[in-house]
């Protein structure tokens, strides 16, 4: 069983997922890297050069990919792999999946230098979070099995807060990965 990761772009999905793979002794993937190594050149090139729905369909394979693995990891997604039906379905069929809440404003001020987010290079990325967060705040709700809140915590304090919450599942942070596998 893998524990996946997701949320709006720059609720640190990242950032918590390689802590918390480390924490359970399990692997980390990050789907956006391995879109990367796949497409030969950086999302937001990829999304100008073939647009958004070739970048779509890569994601879709790729977490198709990801999820059916046998070996259990922390796989961080992108904001929007919850944007198809299939995506959603695959991963929380076959993942645990948390949702790391945050709100627009907070991730605005954690962004304002960002580069990279092609969604978010508009002349007033808080109104386009905001509508990032309206469309998709329903998605990743109904897509995770546990909500967690961003806004106060911090990382190491998020990291805890997971690993506690696989312990109440029954599953104690230093044998995770080997219940995990069973
Ligand atoms: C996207 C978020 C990005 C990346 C792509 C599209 C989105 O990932 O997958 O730019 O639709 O929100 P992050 O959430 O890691 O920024």
């Amino acid at each position: 069983m893998h524990i996946s990761l997701i949320g709006l772009p720059g609720c640190g999905k990242s950032t918590v997922g390689r802590l918390l793979a480390r924490r359970l002794g399990l692997g980390f993937t990050d789907s956006d890297q391995v879109i990367e190594q796949r497409i030969g050149c950086s999302i937001r090139l990829f999304f100008e050069q073939q647009g958004e729905d070739a970048f779509r369909d890569m994601e879709e394979a790729v977490l198709d990919e990801l999820t059916a693995g046998t070996t259990p990891a922390v796989l961080s997604t992108g904001g929007g792999a919850v944007l198809r039906p299939a995506n959603r379905l695959h991963l929380h069929n076959r993942s645990w999946v948390v949702y790391l809440h945050a709100l627009p404003e907070d991730i605005s001020r954690r962004l304002r230098h960002d580069m990279t987010r092609p969604l978010l290079q508009v002349e007033d990325p808080l109104q386009r979070l905001c509508e990032l967060y309206a469309q998709r705040n329903p998605l990743y709700r109904e897509t995770a099995h546990y909500v967690v809140e961003t806004r106060r915590p911090t990382v190491a304090g998020l990291v805890n807060m997971l690993a506690m919450q696989l312990e109440l599942a029954g599953m104690p942070a230093s044998q995770a990965a080997a219940v995990l596998r069973r």
